[in-house]
């Protein structure tokens, strides 16, 4: 237990899946960032919609599409509320963050950045927020730009005024790094892009399972969320767009849904949000992202982010004490991810031989390779953490780390 006011013992009981043995040992889940394990309340969210009111949305007269449609409705509204957007018509499900990013790359790209244009994003983006932007520069003729990265971790904010230039069309950043956990100061960095006349897409894969998220506050134009990031199911995402934005912008998607009236000449297309919901939507994916982000709230944010620094300064102090560790990512501000490189070995072997012991990371690139090459490294080992970790898993993961020092001493 760490972190007033938090029950980590009480956490755990929440989660069914943490309670099993691998590999003979007991699980010790550090994998976080890639996805999150899902409360009991999730699990039972989702049978229970299946169990009783599954029907399909906005469509049926019987009884069954009215409650599926209560529920589909109710989660949009339960978002809403959960990242303080205006209106549900800026609530926009998704797939997941790359789906949103998409979206957003191929609506108000198309229609927004032409020949000559610029799109500014950080060497610091997942590859979902970076080869859409390629992707869209290819296709139109506009030049991609990057904010570099210091060798803390950190965005060189120092330029980005110089790389906001007359023609920028968009600029897209994460919120906070998945491959090193920097929190990036967001809202300043809004706030310096409007100054331009520039618009901004915060990529929120990484924060909405962390700490609290205020749209209006962050003044963003787009932000992309991950439901199975967040303790709810995967397949479920959401794009917030201001609605002035979103208005503006084609639909992406051709449908159901998307659509008031069809000719074989002419569609008239739906309001917001369903303009950009074509087809049959994950209902219930949206019913066990509500049930998440009630969990949440009844653990409580401020708590959760209380928890989470204690864990990562306790991660931190506890590995730089091991000989031929390096941690990458000593950022000003950072979330739930302790990055790190072992002098002589691969971060696959390290990963392995962790999981003999019971131990979940990750390895590799986190699709993150340009970041990772302005550390002149291609793979790191990643322990990323939520809320359901202990300082025992980190002392499990030191003790396995050891072991790696062991079989390549
Ligand atoms: N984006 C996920 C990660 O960082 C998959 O692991």
């Amino acid at each position: 237990m760490s972190g007033k006011d938090f029950d980590v013992a009480r956490v755990r009981a929440d989660f069914p899946i943490l309670h099993q043995e691998v590999r003979g040992r007991p699980l010790v889940y550090l994998d976080s960032a890639a996805t999150t394990q899902k409360p009991q309340a999730v699990i039972d969210a989702l049978v229970r919609y299946y169990t009783h009111d599954n029907a399909n949305v906005h469509r049926g007269v019987h009884a069954l599409s009215e409650r599926s449609t209560a529920a589909y409705e109710g989660a949009r509204e339960r978002i809403r509320r959960f990242i303080n957007a205006r209106d549900t018509k800026e609530i926009i499900f998704v797939r997941g963050c790359t789906e949103a990013v998409n979206l957003v790359a191929q609506s108000f790209g198309r229609s927004k950045v032409g020949p000559g244009d610029e799109v500014l994003i950080t060497a610091m983006e997942h590859h979902s927020n970076i080869v859409p932007w390629q992707m869209l520069c290819d296709k139109v003729g506009a030049t991609l730009k990057m904010v570099p990265v210091d060798e803390r971790g950190d965005l060189r904010l120092e330029q980005l005024d110089a790389l906001l230039t007359e023609r920028t069309r968009i600029l897209a950043v994460t919120h906070v790094s998945n491959a090193l956990g920097t929190v990036n100061p967001v809202k300043e960095i809004v706030k310096r892009a409007h100054a331009k006349g520039v618009p901004v897409l915060l990529d929120g894969a990484q924060a909405l399972q962390h700490f609290r998220v205020d749209v209006q506050d962050l003044d963003c134009d787009f932000y992309a969320l991950s439901g199975h990031k967040a303790f709810g199911p995967t397949g479920i995402g959401v794009l917030y767009g201001k609605a002035s934005v979103l208005e503006s912008m084609p639909p992406w998607q051709g449908g159901g849904d998307m659509i008031l009236t069809v000719t074989m000449e002419k569609t008239v297309y739906n309001r917001l949000p369903y303009r950009f919901e074509a087809g049959t939507p994950d209902i219930s994916g949206a019913v066990g992202l509500a049930a998440a982000l009630d969990y949440i709230d009844s653990v409580g944010l401020d708590a959760i982010a209380a928890h989470d620094r204690d864990l990562l300064e306790y991660g931190a102090q506890a590995l730089e004490a091991i000989p031929g560790l390096k941690l990458l990512g000593r950022g000003r501000e950072r979330s739930g991810v302790l990055s790190f490189i072992m002098e002589d070995v691969h971060a696959h072997d390290v990963g392995t031989i962790l999981d003999r012991e019971g131990v979940a990371i990750r390895a590799g690139h986190h699709c993150a390779q340009p970041l990772l090459s302005c550390f002149g490294v291609a793979a790191t080992v990643r322990a990323s953490l939520a809320m359901y970790n202990t300082r025992e898993d980190i002392d499990a993961l030191v003790r396995g780390l050891h072991k790696v020092r062991e079989v390549f001493a």
